[in-house]
């Protein structure tokens, strides 16, 4: 056994443990009501880093949630890995969807983790994958494994678009200076599949309010007669795919990146079963822009898709009105070269453009950010591959993911490094619905494979000098 998995053996029951008491603290960015146990996550990051062996462990106020700073500098001359990670959560709800209580971690067997998984909110998404990387360097500085220099920044504002960690990492890039940027926060195809994330989408949330008259009314003396603004708003919603599910917003696929065919067959090698993938979601049929896969619809096709709509009567039994009022909330995913900024204000001045007379229309922006893309020539990737194949016994698979991490793209042009993203999550492991999991297996695999990219890496660097 290498030293590491012995390390790993006698000290799981402790790593499982300590992330269990992390996923209880509800850090959930999104609902003020848990501001305080946002700040209550972040201290104990600032401890469990300390413990793993960081010389320097900094809680940075920054106008939102304060971001953990950590490092350990063992020699100015060696390269610097820079690890990202959020401590964060999506709120639990609906929370009667769920089979324990999302803050009482339990393990559980599942088909897909018959070694067991941890249920918990963020247990996959984030804080299980930021804490194989805290374990990693407990192992690294605790068994003199540690070949190179690491600094740590995890944030707590991921899940709602990152906007102190953009401010921060404007301000600090001198702190920050890396050879190379490690995040795990993205997933691979399967247990026996492994895969690196190559590809991140990028993103466009708008939130769209249609106001028809300035009272709700009786739908019988006015209904027929008046625009009513939930009809109207489903109808402008409809209109945003034609027949064939491709966006009718015209100019959004202006910048859109088109992969060659020889791209596209590379990328239908991975190992892919449309019959399993309809099964665990209980379809009878995938959806989705005319022409593509489900894997290229899912990854390298942009997309916009309404994330939630409200307006009228929902309670219980009937009642006859025509509200005032309609909402929702649209996301649109973007590929390489769209420009987010760009394309929201297309979305906006199409939006207002086709809402018919007797209605106005209000669009507000929420966040966004650039997609990204990382070359598989690079000595980041190189030396993650090779830690996959060491740990995994197989070559990994690189693969675009659907998912965004918008604040990517800014590390690469504020920090000028790359990004790798080594996910350890599966799709099955519902991140952001109710019980999320993260698979025992995935955890310990995670904190096997990283502190063999840090010397893969530091020995591809040093080479290359
Ligand atoms: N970790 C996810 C993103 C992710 C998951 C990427 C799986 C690839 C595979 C991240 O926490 C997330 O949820 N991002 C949001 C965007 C953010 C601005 C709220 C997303 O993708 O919806
Ligand atoms: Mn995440
Ligand atoms: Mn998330």
């Amino acid at each position: 056994m290498t030293n590491a998995k012995n390390y790993i053996e006698k000290h799981k029951n402790r790593f499982i443990d300590e992330l269990i008491e992390l996923l209880k603290i509800p850090s959930i960015s999104a609902d003020s009501a848990f501001s305080q146990d946002v700040i209550n996550t972040s201290d104990l990051i600032k401890t469990s880093l300390e413990n793993a062996g960081c010389d320097l462990v900094e809680i940075c106020e920054t106008p939102g949630y304060p971001i953990v700073y950590g490092e350990k500098i063992i020699d100015p001359n060696l390269p610097t890995v820079l690890v990202y990670g959020h401590y964060d959560v999506q709120p639990p709800d609906p929370l009667d969807l769920w089979d324990s209580p999302p803050f009482e971690p339990v393990i559980k067997k599942t088909t897909t983790h018959p070694e067991g998984a941890i249920f918990a909110r963020g247990a996959c998404d984030d804080k299980g994958q930021l804490f194989m990387h805290v374990k990693a360097l407990e192992y690294m500085t605790s068994n003199n494994q540690l070949p190179c220099n690491v600094k740590f920044m995890i944030e707590g504002e991921e899940e709602v678009g990152s906007e102190s960690l953009a401010w921060f990492v404007t301000k600090h890039q001198e702190k920050l200076v890396n050879d190379v940027i490690l995040i795990s926060d993205t997933g691979m195809i399967a247990n026996d599949i492994p895969s690196i994330t190559t590809g991140l989408r990028g993103l466009s949330y708008v939130e769209v309010e249609v106001t028809g008259p300035n009272r709700d009314l009786h739908s019988g003396l006015y209904g027929g007669a008046v625009a009513n603004p939930i009809n109207i708003l489903t109808k402008m919603i409809a209109s945003l795919h034609d027949e064939d599910n491709h966006i009718t917003i015209p100019g959004f696929y202006n910048k859109v990146e088109n992969l060659s065919l020889e791209e596209r067959a590379e990328m239908a090698k991975a190992p892919f079963s449309l019959e399993d993938y309809k099964k665990a979601l209980d379809i009878d049929a995938v959806y989705g822009e005319q022409g593509y896969t489900t894997n290229e619809r899912n990854s390298i096709r942009p997309t916009l898709d309404v994330n939630g709509i409200w307006g009228g009567y929902t309670g219980e039994g009937a009642k006859t009105v025509i509200a005032s009022k309609a909402f929702a909330k649209i996301s649109m995913r973007l590929v390489p070269n769209q420009d987010w900024t760009e394309i929201t204000a297309l979305f906006k001045s199409h939006f207002e453009k086709i809402a018919p007379k007797g209605v106005t229309v209000k669009v507000t922006p929420h966040h966004g950010g650039q997609g990204y893309v990382t070359p598989i020539d690079s000595i980041g990737y190189r030396a993650a591959a090779k830690a996959y194949t060491d740990t995994f016994g197989k070559n990994p698979i690189p693969q675009r993911s659907g998912g965004s991490i918008p604040i990517v793209s800014l590390f690469e042009k504020e920090l000028k490094s790359k990004t790798i993203l080594m996910g350890f999550g599966l799709d099955s492991d519902a991140i952001h619905s109710p019980n999320e999991h993260f698979g025992i297996f995935n955890y310990l695999k995670g904190i096997e494979t990283i502190p063999l990219f840090y010397s893969y890496f530091t020995e591809m660097k040093l080479a290359e000098l």
